[in-house]
């Protein structure tokens, strides 16, 4: 393997290892929980991404959740979008950035984040009740 090989692989395993794992902790930063609440009848699949990373498709049955955790990092905009399929229908949102880090930052333990995926769009909330912002509909 060239180095730059085993260079690139440590690099994945660092970035994705916070995401396989739920206990482990930021020491200078903020951890962020964001988890996706489907509340369409029927399956739901996002593909979640960000930057080079590829979290991959997921099917979400109807008031199923898939979440995952990171640490933000400061001053980096560390951006997470989604792509969602429901049916016949799709739309891409971002799912975390600095907008919604400011808008939900509460200096807690961890910081939660909920999309609620519905039949007239999504929204987003820091609880994990159905209400929360509007944020778009389906295209
Ligand atoms: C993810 O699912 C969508 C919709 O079913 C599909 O179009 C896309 O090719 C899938 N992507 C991957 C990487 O499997
Ligand atoms: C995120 O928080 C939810 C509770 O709202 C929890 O069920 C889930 O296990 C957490 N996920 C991770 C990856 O920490």
């Amino acid at each position: 393997m060239r180095s730059s090989t085993i260079h690139n692989l440590l690099i994945f395993v660092v970035l994705t290892y916070p995401i396989a794992s739920t206990a482990f902790s930021c020491p200078f930063t903020a951890k962020w929980n964001v988890s996706i609440i489907s509340v369409v009848p029927n399956d739901l699949v996002v593909q979640i991404k960000s930057g080079d990373d590829d979290l991959g498709n997921h099917t979400i049955p109807f008031v199923g959740k898939y979440s995952w955790s990171f640490c933000d990092m400061l001053g980096d905009h560390i951006l997470f979008y989604g792509y969602f399929w429901w049916g016949s229908k799709f739309q891409s949102l971002y799912l975390f950035n600095e907008a919604i880090s400011n808008k939900f930052f509460s200096d807690v333990d961890i910081e939660h984040c909920y999309w609620f995926v519905k039949p007239e769009g999504f929204y987003v909330n820091n609880i994990p009740s159905g209400g929360g912002k509007f944020i778009k509909g389906w295209d």
